[in-house]
This record gives C-alpha cells, structure tokens and sequence, in this order.
C-alpha cells in the first residue's frame, strides 16, 4: 500500500515530510493524530484529504488539540478533513462500540489487552468492571467467554448511555450496566465478584478498598497503572500497599503512552 508520507511527496516541502506524524489511531471510521505538529497546520486538510483517499475506512481526519484529561477522561479534537462527526462505530474482538470520540474515553490500542482479560475468564465467573466506559471490556468479555454476568460501572453520563446502547446493539444477556461513582455503587451491588477490572490507570490504587470489599474469597484482579520503564515494580508496590495476602500471577506491559512511559498490568489472585 502507499504510504501518506510518500504520496504527500511534491505537496509537502521535504522539512515537512520529516516532521509528518508517523502514526495516528483510527477509532471506527475516525482517524485521529495524537501529535499533530504546529509546523504542518496550514497543510493540514490537504493531510487529512490524502489519508482519506488512501483508506477507504476512514471517512473523518481529526487532530487531538488536549490530551486525556478530567475525570472522565477525555481528549479534545479537531475535525482537519472529511465528514464533520465525532461519533462512530468501532469493531473489535467480535464486539461493537458506538461513541462519540471526543466526549468518551476510548483507546482502540487497547483491544489485545482486552482480548487478554477475557481469554483467562473461566466459565461461570461474575466479573466487575470498575470504570467501564463505553462498555468495551465488558462486551469484549462477555463475546469471548463464559462468564455468568459482567458488570460495569461508570460515571460519565454520556459514556454509560453509549455503553447501554451497546449492549442492545450487541445482544448480549449477560451484561449489566450501572451509572455512577465506583465508591458508592460498587457496595450497593450487594454482589461478590470472581474477578475485579479496574481499568483506571491514572488513580485505580486508591479504588483497591472497594475491589476488596466487593471481591470473593479467591477473586483475582487486575489494577492497571501507569509507570515509568525504570518502575515497573511501583505497580506492584501499590497493591502490596493495600492488599495483605495474595499472589502475584503476572505483571504486563500493555502499551506505551509516552516515551519511556506504559501502561501496567498488575494481575492478583486474593489469598
Ligand atoms: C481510562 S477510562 C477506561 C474506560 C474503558 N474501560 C475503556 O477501556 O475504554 C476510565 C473511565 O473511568 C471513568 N471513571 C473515572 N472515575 C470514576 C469513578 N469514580 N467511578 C466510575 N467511573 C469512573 C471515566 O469516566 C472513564 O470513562
């Protein structure tokens, strides 16, 4: 296939090439830049037109203006090209997504991570996942195992309508959502849980009391973290902090965020 880079030759100086972003992420039929560089923002429809002819997919071209940020998690974005809509329609692992890119958190980088969670489900479990968003681990779980009923819980109001939407759209029975504060709704639940995500990286430490209080005997969960290459092992220190006995059965880097920065994995089994 032909590269942008190369078929933006002879409509972008040479200087310009050398800063076009390499790598952009494509939610539904949305292609999005991260880091769109000042230097090309007067070429920037001219960018996005040729990535629209190059792939039939995508059908929008945006730009992130604001990093994830709030407490609900959420980017800024600028249209550049394309059809003028910030909501779509996202496939992976058998599950679909509708959402509005800019006012759901969504990381289609995550989909193997998912996958991940939901191939080590035994039959039977009732999973909690905190934080559920548009619903994507929940229906990713619930189309690649067989656990009893996945619950979600999410506070952004526009993510959790998203999220009940998609479970209609994808069928499925056994996936229940709930809209609110994980402190408060976890423990009205009034359910124990086999397995327990918590797909918060930024703070999900300061929700292990609520994973513990909701969590079976034996219950395994999986607190997601962000650290830095050189301090892998402060995820560990956070569950170590809060939680008295259990085993350790893995630690996995799921995805670079920054230079030199990832996404971790932290995955326990209570004792
Ligand atoms: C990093 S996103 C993950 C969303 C989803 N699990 C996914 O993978 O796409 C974290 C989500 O947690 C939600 N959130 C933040 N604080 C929360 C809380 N106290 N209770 C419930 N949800 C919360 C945010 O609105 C956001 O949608």
């Amino acid at each position: 296939m032909v590269s942008l880079r190369d078929s933006l030759k002879g409509r972008l100086s040479s200087k310009e090439l050398e800063v076009l972003p390499r790598a952009f992420d494509i939610i539904g039929n949305i292609a999005i830049f991260s880091e769109f560089p000042k230097e090309l923002e007067k070429k920037e429809k001219i960018i996005g037109n040729v990535l629209i002819k190059l792939n039939k997919n995508i059908r929008t071209v945006a730009k992130k203006t604001k990093v994830h940020g709030g407490k609900y998690r959420t980017k800024k974005i600028k249209i550049i090209a394309g059809e003028d809509k910030k909501e779509t329609l996202h496939k992976e692992n058998g599950a679909a997504v509708k959402l509005d890119v800019e006012k759901c958190y969504f990381s289609p980088r995550l989909g193997s991570e998912r996958l991940r969670i939901a191939r080590l489900v035994k039959r039977g479990e009732d999973i909690l996942v905190m934080f559920s968003g548009v619903g994507i681990y929940p229906l990713v779980i619930a189309k690649n195992s067989d656990a009893k009923e996945v619950y979600g819980i999410e506070l952004n109001p526009i993510a959790h309508r998203y999220a009940a939407e998609n479970v209609r759209l994808n069928k499925t029975r056994n996936v229940f959502l709930i809209k609110g504060d994980v402190k408060k709704e976890a423990a009205k639940l009034k359910k124990k849980f086999d397995r327990i995500i918590m797909p918060l990286p930024k703070s999900a430490g300061d929700f292990l009391d609520c994973a513990l209080a909701a969590a079976k005997k034996n219950a395994v969960i999986h607190l997601y973290d962000f650290e830095h290459e050189d301090e892998i092992e402060n995820a560990l220190e956070k569950v170590k902090n809060k939680v008295r006995k259990f085993k350790l059965l893995n630690v996995v880097k799921c995805g670079q965020y920054a230079p030199g920065a990832y996404r971790v994995c932290v995955d326990f089994k209570l004792q």
